[in-house]
């Protein structure tokens, strides 16, 4: 039977960065009126959460928001997440969705006094203006539910897709740094920072909506698309790759891939 994720309180144990983040999103969606109790720390973010949305209220504790949810994620630090999970008392109709960065789900599981329902998924703080691109494992209908209405969602079967999902998701400040290189480049050849800045911005924006509205274009055509043959924007790509940008960048995902996965490396 589908289950009506709209109609299950939410629970979080964790009220940080990311909490925020799902629950100001949460609050665009046709969420808005589910149930969401937040654990009290940080208090501050609590207090501004529940201020600002009548749905949701604060626990008196982690088992307390336990104690009155279906659904509870999960949203604490990796060092704390086994201390604080092994001390609650789920029930075995929990459902538990964990962001806890590097914790796999059998650990999780061993740290959970009940067979509950547990997957995994890795948000991302763009959830708040529904712009998430959220990985999934194991493909979970709620965690879909909730993490579509957020953006986009990503469902794969494998802890090994999953973790490749988690080294993609490490591109952002990449991304960011690669405008940084660039207007500090421009600037460096004398265009005024701001006139750099605004100008990559609309830029990276324009390829974002390119990208977007060609969902079923491979990013090749659309290179192909954007780097006209003998033009400036294909000697810039063939000079990156020839430099060696591409070797790098690879290298960079190898690394963290390394470091998501430390004790695996055949990578079956
Ligand atoms: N931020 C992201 O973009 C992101 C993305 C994907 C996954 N994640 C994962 O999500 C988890 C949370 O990340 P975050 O960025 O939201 O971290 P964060 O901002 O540090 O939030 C963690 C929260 O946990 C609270 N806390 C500390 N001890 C606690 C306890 N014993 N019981 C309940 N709450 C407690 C902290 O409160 P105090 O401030 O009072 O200590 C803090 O508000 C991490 O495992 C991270 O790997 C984060």
């Amino acid at each position: 039977m589908e289950i009506d994720a709209k109609r299950m309180t939410i629970g979080f144990v964790g009220t940080g960065t990311i909490t925020e983040a799902i629950v100001t999103g949460l609050g665009k969606t046709e969420f808005r009126d589910t149930p969401i109790v937040l654990s009290p720390r940080s208090e501050s973010v609590a207090a501004r959460l529940a201020a600002a949305n009548r749905n949701v209220s604060i626990a008196l504790g982690n088992q307390d928001v336990l104690d009155r949810s279906d659904l509870v994620f999960v949203a604490v630090r990796p060092q704390i997440a086994e201390e604080v999970v092994r001390a609650l008392r789920f029930r075995p109709s929990h459902h538990v969705i964990s962001f806890v960065a590097a914790t796999p789900l059998d650990r999780l599981r061993a740290w959970i006094d009940q067979p509950v329902r547990l997957s995994q998924a890795i948000p991302l703080p763009f959830v708040a203006d529904l712009q998430g691109a959220t990985a999934i494992h194991p493909p979970d209908e709620v965690s879909n539910a909730v993490f579509s209405a957020l953006g986009a969602a990503v469902q794969v079967e494998s802890k090994r897709e999953f973790d490749l999902l988690a080294v993609a998701s490490s591109m952002m400040g990449t991304y960011f740094g690669i405008m940084d290189a660039t207007a500090a480049w421009l600037e460096g050849q004398g265009l005024p920072r701001a006139a750099g800045d605004a100008f990559l911005r609309q830029l990276f924006s324009g390829l974002d909506h390119a990208a977007r509205s060609k969902p079923v274009t491979s990013f090749d055509e659309l290179v192909g698309e954007h780097s006209t043959k003998g033009g400036l924007n294909e000697q810039v790509l063939e000079d990156f790759r020839g430099f060696g940008g591409t070797v790098a960048l690879q290298k960079a995902l190898d690394r963290v891939l390394t470091r998501i996965r430390p004790a695996e490396s055949d990578f079956s």
